[in-house]
């Protein structure tokens, strides 16, 4: 896929940047600051080329209401820092009278943050309106929010329809880095899935299994397969409306699924756990991770995999009882010599928290959207960015 870049985009006075600045909060205070330092690439670009840079993004689905805990208020702090220079923030409503005054006032090369899109209910309706009045902020439109691509919003999508469109260096860097995954050929190639949702992997299992030579399921994911096999999984998180779903995908791919043989069991998530059998877990206790014997199997056909893609935790990582099985996986993918991308949410938090990212090939800032990127589905962000 050819997206217009930047480098094609005319020397002009205001810039407004999409990025997906939608990182987790703690005590008013950012907790993990990835999609910020990777949405500084093409901030810095266009600051230093002289523009004046209007960056705007959502930040948790505060459902087109004004609430102080969705500000994007600490993320314009944590900005400043890492630019090391000074971002002027507009609260309240993004295209509000605060926002219009802010966005009169920027100098050439100065950045200013918009405040929540979400704020706006038009924001998710894709409204051509609200688009119009995002798009009096600047004279051309980068869309730098990998990780919001797969949205079909007013500030994703209708925008592109108005302001002349480029794609920010961290778009087309992810978009290099999914395709050369899928075509770039390499066996064995290696699926890793976790998570808890077979509904957002159903798409990714269709399009990959048949390439791929193995598919290792971990997380709650694994306990929905688990179930569909018959084994008993006590008070596991699992989705019994979907085992007919589980049932026909492991008997399409039976030769490439591979589940946890041995679990992490605990009857409260605040005790410590203990590793069963998987077919000994008790009709009160709950799968928490994966077994070490499943990490043993998982890592030795995950290290001398060529390629590689892994989604979703391996069990309640969060909790510290129960999250060596996603740092297991986490250093096995590290130690992998293949070509490895992490998509995006917690397997990313848990690479990073690892501090094994530096060891990965490519660690998205897109969950969802480096899903439905590689299913094959049309990414709403990118359709008018694409060159003909
Ligand atoms: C994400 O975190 O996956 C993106 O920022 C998209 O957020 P959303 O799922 O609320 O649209």
């Amino acid at each position: 896929m050819k997206l217009r870049s930047l480098d094609q985009a005319p020397q002009v006075q205001r810039v407004l940047v999409r990025a997906d600045l939608n990182v987790p909060l703690q005590d008013g205070e950012v907790r993990d600051d990835t999609r910020i330092r990777a949405s500084l690439r093409t901030i810095r670009k266009l600051t230093a080329g002289g523009s004046s840079v209007v960056v705007m993004s959502h930040l948790g689905r505060p459902k087109g209401q004004i609430q102080e805990a969705f500000s994007l208020a600490p993320v314009a702090r944590r900005l400043a820092e890492l630019m090391g220079t000074p971002v002027r923030f507009a609260s309240g409503l993004p295209t509000g009278a605060d926002a219009r005054t802010e966005v009169r006032r920027l100098g050439p090369g100065e950045v200013l943050l918009l405040d929540n899109l979400r704020f706006d209910p038009r924001e998710t309706e894709d409204d051509p309106g609200f688009a119009a009045e995002l798009a009096e902020f600047g004279d051309i439109f980068v869309q730098d929010a990998f990780g919001a691509v797969h949205r079909a919003h007013s500030s994703t999508h209708a925008i592109c329809a108005i302001l002349p469109s480029y794609a920010g260096d961290l778009v087309r860097e992810e978009v290099q880095a999914l395709e050369r995954l899928v075509e770039g050929g390499g066996e064995p190639f290696v699926l890793i899935l976790g998570g808890a949702k077979i509904s957002d992997k159903i798409g990714v299992v269709e399009r990959l299994a048949a390439q791929a030579d193995l598919v290792l399921v971990g997380g709650a994911l694994a306990n929905t397969f688990l179930q569909a096999r018959g084994i008993p999984i006590g008070r596991s998180l699992s989705e019994s409306g979907e085992l007919d779903v589980a049932r026909e995908l492991m008997r399409r791919f039976t030769d490439r699924f591979r589940l946890p043989s041995d679990v992490v069991v605990s009857r409260a998530i605040t005790e410590a756990g203990h590793a069963v059998n998987v077919e000994e877990v008790g009709s009160d206790e709950m799968i928490l991770d994966i077994g070490p014997a499943t990490r043993g199997i998982f890592r030795e056909a995950i290290v001398p995999a060529r390629r590689i893609f892994w989604n979703g935790p391996m069990g309640l990582y969060e909790q510290a009882n129960f999250m060596a099985g996603t740092l297991a996986v986490a250093q096995a993918v590290a130690d992998c010599q293949g070509y490895t991308v992490v998509g995006g949410g917690d397997s990313a938090a848990a690479v990073a928290a690892s501090g094994i990212a530096e060891r990965v090939s490519h660690v998205s800032t897109g969950g969802g959207a480096s899903l439905e990127y590689l299913e094959g589905r049309p990414l709403p962000g990118l359709a008018d960015l694409v060159e003909k």
